[in-house]
């Protein structure tokens, strides 16, 4: 039985909110993003670790959520990461295209030339393919936006047919000549679903997920209430794990296999909400890695902050051995306090008492296990 490919984690290895600039995101990590990922991709491959979200690849071999170029130029370290990973099995997601940052000024001193890199002009853009209600780039003249407005950045208008295609065209070379496997689309908020559905059917991507704070429809989408209530849930409001029909509240309890779970990632990472605490972070992955939903993690939990990594191995081998995929259902028996240390108190609730043993535990969390199964694999 292949476990593997039945579910799927990502892992999040940026620092800085979508608009740190590429230099920044860059210098943060001695010799690049890139490099530091392919020594750790063994690492990861051991450690059940299915997916990787990269920092999104841009002009001049730069990295970052800034966007300056969807530039069509060899990203050689890119390269050299996505073979080692794809002999690791381990496959990566990214895309930025909601919005983009000019290059350089027009002769009117504003900032709307884009440039592609290459000399047959493709993906060299001008005012006239930003939207004309950017607030923050008065100047276009493309059609009206068709989602939020992005600060900072140049709102591009997506509903132009060459912009649709050059950009699908730039997702597709990511795809073949690069070894993208998927998309994370960046501030996908930013423009219509339906657009996000045609890059989708351009594109055809193995997984996508929208960083969109609804119920997205064609791709899967960053669950944030499950988030905000594991926020809430470690600082002792438990019974909110559990909603009025005995589901996880959030979208894994209405539609798994659309959610993408988390802890933090480098957009929510600033707020440093309760779940920062290192026991507490712990707590989050033992929820998260047990339920349905595809969860990430988070890199710098990960790498950075230097705890065992043995919890979170072991979670996902416990993931994997049962089976636990997006799509799987969960009856939340009870929400509330109950004491697993160093005594059980969980009266007619303790899975001891019905052929279930402790298969991990950690500060203030305990994983059961049918016995047969262990005997099984
Ligand atoms: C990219 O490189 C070209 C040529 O070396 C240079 O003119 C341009 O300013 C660079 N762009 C960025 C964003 O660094
Ligand atoms: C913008 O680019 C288009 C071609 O895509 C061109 O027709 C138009 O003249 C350009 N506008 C300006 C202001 O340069
Ligand atoms: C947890 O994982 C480690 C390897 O990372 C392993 O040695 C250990 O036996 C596992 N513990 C349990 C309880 O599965």
């Amino acid at each position: 039985m292949n476990f593997l490919i039945s579910f799927c984690f990502c892992l999040y290895i940026s620092l800085l909110p979508s608009f740190g600039t590429p230099a920044v995101l860059g210098s943060s990590k001695k010799g690049g993003w890139y490099n530091s990922l392919k020594t750790s991709i063994l690492e990861l491959a051991d450690s059940g670790i299915t997916h990787v979200w990269l920092p999104p690849p841009h002009a001049n071999g730069t990295e970052g959520c800034s966007p300056e170029g969807y530039t069509i130029s060899m990203h050689r370290e890119l390269k050299f990461l996505f073979t080692a990973r794809h002999e690791k099995g381990i496959k990566a997601i990214d895309v930025v295209i909601n919005h983009r940052a000019a290059v350089k000024q027009d002769e009117n001193g504003l900032w709307s030339i884009f440039e592609g890199g290459k000399p047959d002009g493709r993906l060299d853009f001008n005012a006239s393919l930003i939207c004309r209600d950017d607030n923050d780039h008065p100047f276009g003249t493309g059609n009206p936006d068709t989602g939020d407005n992005f600060p900072f950045t140049a709102d591009m208008d997506h509903r132009n047919p060459r912009l649709q295609s050059e950009l699908s065209d730039w997702m597709i070379w990511l795809k073949t000549e690069i070894g993208f496997d998927g998309w994370r689309f960046d501030y996908a908020i930013g423009y219509g679903s339906s657009l996000t559905k045609l890059y989708m059917d351009r594109t055809l991507p193995e997984f996508a997920v929208a960083e969109y704070w609804r119920i997205g429809g064609v791709v899967t989408t960053f669950d944030m209430t499950t988030k905000y209530i594991m926020d809430v849930a470690v600082e002792g409001e438990l019974w909110r794990l559990k909603d009025s029909n005995g589901k996880p509240p959030g979208l894994i309890g209405i539609k798994p296999e659309g959610a993408v779970t988390f802890i933090d990632n480098h957009e929510t990472w600033s707020q440093n909400c309760c779940l920062s605490h290192l026991i507490k972070v712990r707590l989050g992955y033992a929820y998260i890695l047990t339920h349905p939903g595809t969860p990430s993690i988070f890199y710098d939990h990960f790498f950075e902050w230097g705890w065992p990594k043995d919890p979170i191995r072991n979670l996902t081998a416990i993931r994997a051995r049962n089976g636990i995929n997006s799509k799987s259902s969960v009856t939340v028996l009870a929400a509330e306090v109950m004491k697993i240390w160093p005594r059980l108190d969980l009266g007619d609730l303790d899975p001891t008492n019905s052929n279930f043993h402790v298969a991990r535990s950690g500060d203030d969390f305990a994983v059961w296990e049918r016995n047969e199964l262990e005997k099984a694999c």
